[in-house]
Parts: structure tokens; sequence; C-alpha cells
């Protein structure tokens, strides 16, 4: 019978069998629950000669880098490469208000980057006696996902464009000649337990999904330094209040937005004119539908007098109550 046991041992064994005794396989992992359990499984088959790579595209939640390279590293002890991109991708992004524009600009980006690391770690590679070349590419990207991006193409148009299905994997395969390793037959539910299984934290089992593109398609128009870093720090104070009350793991994704409009205040006995931050959290099954969770009022004022009193520029808080549809989870 299945049992989740016998599955990691399955998976592990086949993908020792597929990569052989000395092949080198290649991941982008992004410290989500999907990528971290297919790299967790990755380096209970073949140890070092899996290379994880995360990049730091700027619009990470706060202290998410430092975070997600200590539980990789240190706890799962998994081979990582982090790369601090964060400016290329700040300073590209200058000047794009367009939502699709954003994510295939950092789509592109992230691609260009990953192939300057893939080419480091294989002249490190030639330069060693290590035997073995990098071979392998791994798609650690689950079946919703995929699901997603299918039925966001209409008759005529692609709604969204999810950055993270297609794009790497084509590269990898077409451009540098990898055999692609898939790790895509499971759903969420059954992501979580394996990760538990492969000894995954709790808090990293249960996290939110976070978007590719990050705070940048959460900052409506165009993104700047410091407009992403303000929602990202409303976004902590958002999320922690939301643990404090113990309403995390009810909630499908929470997260804070800025509106980039501005709106009148008072401070103190001053006037001020600044930020809205748009608050989102919701009830869903399978991402595809959802519904904004009920918090109650008084919650929702605690958040709000949180945010405006521990975020420098930001005088209004407002909670995002739209369905989906008519609304999608993000606001861009
Ligand atoms: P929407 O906003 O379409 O989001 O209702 C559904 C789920 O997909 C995530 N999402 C993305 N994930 N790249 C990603 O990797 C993207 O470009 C992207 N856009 C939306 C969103 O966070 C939610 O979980």
């Amino acid at each position: 019978s299945w049992t989740m046991a016998s599955f990691v041992d399955q998976t592990i064994a086949r993908i020792r069998k597929l990569v052989g005794p000395e092949g080198q396989v290649l991941g982008a992992v992004s410290g989500g629950v999907d990528s971290t359990v297919a790299a967790k499984l990755m380096h209970e088959a073949i140890g070092t000669r899996f290379h994880a790579v995360m990049v730091d595209n700027g619009c990470l939640r706060l202290n998410e880098a430092e975070q997600v390279k200590k539980t990789l590293t240190e706890h799962l002890g998994i081979n990582l490469t982090v790369v601090d991109a964060s400016v290329q991708f700040l300073d590209g992004l200058k000047g794009i208000t367009d939502p699709e524009k954003k994510r295939k600009f950092i789509g592109g980006k992230f691609i260009d980057i990953f192939e300057e690391e893939v080419k480091k770690i294989e002249d490190a590679a030639a330069n060693s006696d290590r035997a073995g070349k990098i071979e392998w590419f791994l798609q650690g990207t689950l079946y919703p996902d995929v699901i997603e991006s299918i039925s966001f193409k209409g008759p005529s148009q692609t709604i969204k464009t999810h950055h993270n299905v297609g794009g790497l994997p084509k590269l990898m395969t077409e451009g540098h000649g990898l055999k692609l390793i898939e790790l895509r037959e499971l759903f969420k539910d059954e992501v979580r337990e394996l990760g538990r299984n492969l000894g995954l934290h709790e808090d990293l089992v249960m996290r939110h999904p976070f978007p590719g593109p990050g705070i940048a398609i959460r900052v409506l128009g165009e993104v700047t330094p410091e407009r992403v870093e303000i929602a990202r720090q409303a976004d902590f104070h958002f999320i922690n209040m939301i643990r404090e009350k113990g309403l995390y793991n009810q909630i499908g994704q929470a997260f804070a937005a800025l509106d980039p409009s501005r709106a009148v205040g008072v401070m103190g006995d001053k006037r001020v004119y600044q930020y809205i931050i748009i608050l989102r959290a919701v009830q869903t099954y399978d991402f595809m539908t959802a519904n904004s969770y009920p918090f109650d009022s008084d919650f929702l004022a605690e958040v709000a007098t949180r945010i405006t009193n521990e975020v420098a520029g930001v005088c209004r808080v407002v909670y995002d109550v739209t369905s989906k549809p008519p609304g999608t989870i993000e606001l861009e």
C-alpha cells in the first residue's frame, strides 16, 4: 500500500538510478514548501551533487533570503547558493507600471541571473578534479502551478504569466542541454505531508505561497525601493499579528500591498499625505477561487494602528473584501 515513507524511499531510489553515481543536478529554490521538499529529496538522494540556487530579486519578504539560507543550509543540509541580484531587479523595474511587463521583466531577469550562476558552477566543476559535470535540471514545480498557468490562457489572451512555469526549464534543457528531472505528481496537502516526513519545520510546511515576482506585484504601478520597503514592513506586521492571533493556518494566503496613490491623514498635530496599504487575506481550497477572510473588526483596527504607528510613510490601511472571481488573489 502507498505510504509517505515508501514514496520517499522510491523517489530517492528513482533519483539515484536516473542520475547515476556521479551525476550533478541543478535546481532553483524559493524557500517555499514545494521547492524545499524537492530540494530535500534531491539532497537525501545525492547530497552535495545537488546544487540549489536561490535568486534574491530584491522583492522578497522581510529577512526572507537570510531565513531561507539558514533553513536550507543549516537545518536541511542542502548545498545552496543565494545570489543577491536586488540591485539589478530594482534598477530594471524603474519606469515599468504594467503588471504583465513587470512579470515579463522579472521572469527574463531571473533567467539571466540563473544562467550566469550556472556558468560559475560549471566553470568551478570543470576546474576541479571532481568527476561529473552538471547534466540535470530539477523541475520542482508541482501540479497546481501548472494547472493555473494553463487555465489562465483564455482563447485569445494570457491572463497572467506565472514566471516559474516554462521559461527556465526550457532554457536549461534546450539552451544548456540539461536533462529534466521532474517531481511534480503531488498536490499541496501531499507536499506538506511529505515535507513533515522529511523533517521540515511546521512553519515552513504551512507557509503561505508567495509569487515569484514577490512584492513587485504588490506595489501597484511603478516599483521603487522605497515602496517595496514600505509594503514589506507592513506585510511583516500584518503576518505577525495574524500569527499572534493563531489565525495563520486558517488563512490560505495573506499579505500587504501598497497603493501608490496618497491619502490625507493627521498624525500628532500634523497633516500628512501618505501611501495607502491594502491588506489581503483569503480562504481558498485550490487558489482558483477564494473568499476574503472574515477578520473581526477589532483585529483589523489593531492592525491599522500597528501599521500606521510602525511603518513610516503610511497613513491609511484598508482591507480588501473582494472574492476571486471577480478579483484575483494578488492585486496585479
Ligand atoms: P491570482 O492572483 O492569480 O493568484 O489569483 C493565484 C496564486 O498564484 C500566485 N501567483 C503567482 N505565482 N508567479 C508565481 O509564482 C506569478 O507571477 C504569480 N502570480 C500569482 C498567487 O500568489 C496565488 O497564490
